[in-house]
């Protein structure tokens, strides 16, 4: 698993609560900020499976493929699906979290193109989904799919 933005600990806290300590299932997370990385780093030193590294956060991607990749940098939820899906093995699932849910946005964004939800709603080799998880809250879950078999095509 890997997640994009450390931040405090709390997304890599969740998602190292599902690891299966009998599997070999290992999280990775990344934050750009010094301080950041290394408080979550302290906070799971005594986890193995977890590994948390200081950089940008395709640094990161070099240490996949990953089966689930939680995208928490505005930077990756904004242009990086062809590097992120890229990373993702057939089946493996990605998550983008803190949309504004449309019947709620002021009135400025409306008729204004919506990047993330263009990028990660409408990928090719991605079969997504906006889930409400939250009155005011919604994410985007996606599976990589296979790409279409030319021959059958
Ligand atoms: C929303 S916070 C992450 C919160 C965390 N995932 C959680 O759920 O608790 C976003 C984090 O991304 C980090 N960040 C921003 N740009 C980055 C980049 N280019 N590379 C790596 N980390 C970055 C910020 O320092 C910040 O800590």
């Amino acid at each position: 698993m890997l997640e994009l933005g450390a931040g405090c600990g709390v997304g890599t806290a969740w998602l190292a609560s599902g690891l299966q300590t009998e599997t070999t299932t290992r999280l990775v997370t990344i934050d750009h900020d010094q301080t950041l990385a290394a408080t979550v780093s302290a906070l799971f030193s005594d986890w193995s499976a977890v590994t948390v590294l200081t950089g940008d956060w395709r640094q990161a991607l070099s240490q996949g493929p990953f089966q689930l990749i939680f995208v928490d940098v505005s930077e990756a939820k904004n242009a990086g699906v062809d590097d992120v899906v890229g990373t993702l093995t057939e089946g493996g699932m990605v998550m983008i979290d803190d949309l504004t849910p449309v019947e709620l946005w002021p009135e400025e964004w409306r008729g204004k193109p919506d990047p993330v939800r263009d990028a990660w709603l409408n990928y090719p080799d991605l079969a997504s989904s906006e889930v409400r998880v939250a009155s005011d809250h919604a994410m985007i879950v996606g599976t990589k799919i296979a790409p279409p078999n030319a021959e059958s095509s």
